[in-house]
């Protein structure tokens, strides 16, 4: 085994990451974050290589500190087309609701990082300072590729076993994401039972049962959050609800309207994707509720129908369809530019740890 390399890209820095956020994280966003002496990342999980590619260089045009680049390792559920058909069906009354019908089958909108050899490439060219997985593992051959390249490795763990799997596979850290966290739960079985641990108890776990740096993720929106998590023993803090209010992000204005709404509630939920994850609950979340866990297709093709659904409700003003993933802190969101959140979340931590 290849020894663990030091966390180098994040020596320097404050310990704050901004999450990768398919969808939401930006170059404008991740090169802010950058410059304000934090570690912005991309979410390229739902991108090919050529948009990638575009999106990277944006990145490298705006900063030249270190920054993260992430990917998703879904494994390929097969797909039950009975179900699939079953739950379009059900979708048509809201399709019809728009003065549309609900589509014919649903689609993959996006491949799996272990199956996409141009990402994979791009990767080993690009060479960020590190790179993430979420939702599992790529093979052991480009493991073993990307660290020759000197690439910092890590990925998701939603509880201990993951977190073991990660430190055998030879990555280099653990981002443990707790319960609260808002988006897609990095599970790598999504099948399994989930224990939903709650991110402090999630991080002693890991902590006890590792010795790889572990990143704590879930609900952390204050400086005084990330103290309590570094003085857990956390190596850094990854935010992600904090920055998608920042006026960088690619959060629609429906999306920032409901963050600042502080009496929305959080559900986790398979109806908008087919994976769980934590976002507002909406009309699409409660039809999933309805319907039980069984009516719900698999990832990532259930995505495909929420999206057809929520571009054509969206296009008529309503925004009850939509993926606004938001973690448990959401009502703690300050909207200001990504540099000036990075400088409060210093401030408060370094206030806090010095109490
Ligand atoms: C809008 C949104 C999109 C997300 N997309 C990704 C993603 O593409 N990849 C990933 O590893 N994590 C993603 N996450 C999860 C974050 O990495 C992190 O676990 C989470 O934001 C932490 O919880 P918080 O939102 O309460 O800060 C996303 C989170 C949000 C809020």
């Amino acid at each position: 085994m290849v020894p663990i390399m030091s966390l180098n890209w994040l020596e320097a820095r404050h310990p704050i990451i901004q999450a990768p956020m398919a969808g939401i994280s930006t170059p404008e966003l991740a090169g802010a974050v950058c410059n304000a002496g934090a570690v912005g990342s991309l979410g390229l999980g739902a991108m090919n290589a050529e948009a990638a590619e575009e999106t990277i260089g944006n990145l490298r045009s705006r900063t030249e500190q270190p920054f993260i680049l992430n990917v998703f390792c879904h494994s390929n559920e097969p797909s039950d087309l009975e179900v699939e058909r079953e739950w379009l069906a059900k979708l048509d009354a809201e399709f019809v609701r728009f003065g549309a019908a609900a589509p014919e089958s649903l689609t993959t909108p996006y491949t799996p990082y272990q199956d996409d050899l141009d990402m994979q490439a791009l990767m080993l060219r690009e060479k960020p300072a590190a790179l993430t997985f979420h939702f599992g593992l790529p093979d052991r051959n480009h493991i073993a590729a990307l660290r020759k390249a000197e690439i910092s490795l890590g990925a998701t763990a939603t509880n201990v076993t993951e977190a073991q799997i990660i430190e055998k596979a030879g990555l280099d850290f653990i981002v443990a994401q707790g319960w609260e966290a808002g988006g897609h739960r990095g599970m790598f079985n999504p099948a399994a039972k989930d224990e939903q641990l709650p991110a402090n108890r999630l991080l002693d776990a890991c902590l006890s049962v590792t010795k790889l740096p572990v990143i704590a993720a879930g609900g952390l929106m204050t400086g005084t959050g990330i103290a309590r998590a570094i003085g857990r023993g956390a190596r850094a803090c990854q935010l992600g609800t904090a920055f998608t209010g920042c006026p960088e992000s690619a959060a629609s204005q429906a999306q920032r309207l409901w963050l600042a709404d502080k009496n929305r509630q959080t559900v986790m939920t398979r109806a908008i994707s087919g994976r769980p994850a934590r976002g507002f609950a909406n009309r699409l979340t409660d039809i999933g509720e309805e319907a039980g866990d069984r009516a719900i297709p698999a990832y990532p093709r259930t995505y495909s129908a929420g999206k057809a659904l929520h571009s054509i409700a969206s296009a008529q003003d309503c925004h009850d369809y939509g993926a606004f993933w938001a973690g448990t802190g959401h009502a703690k969101s300050r909207p200001m530019p990504a540099a000036d959140l990075v400088t409060n979340l210093v401030r408060e931590w370094k206030e806090a740890a010095s109490e």
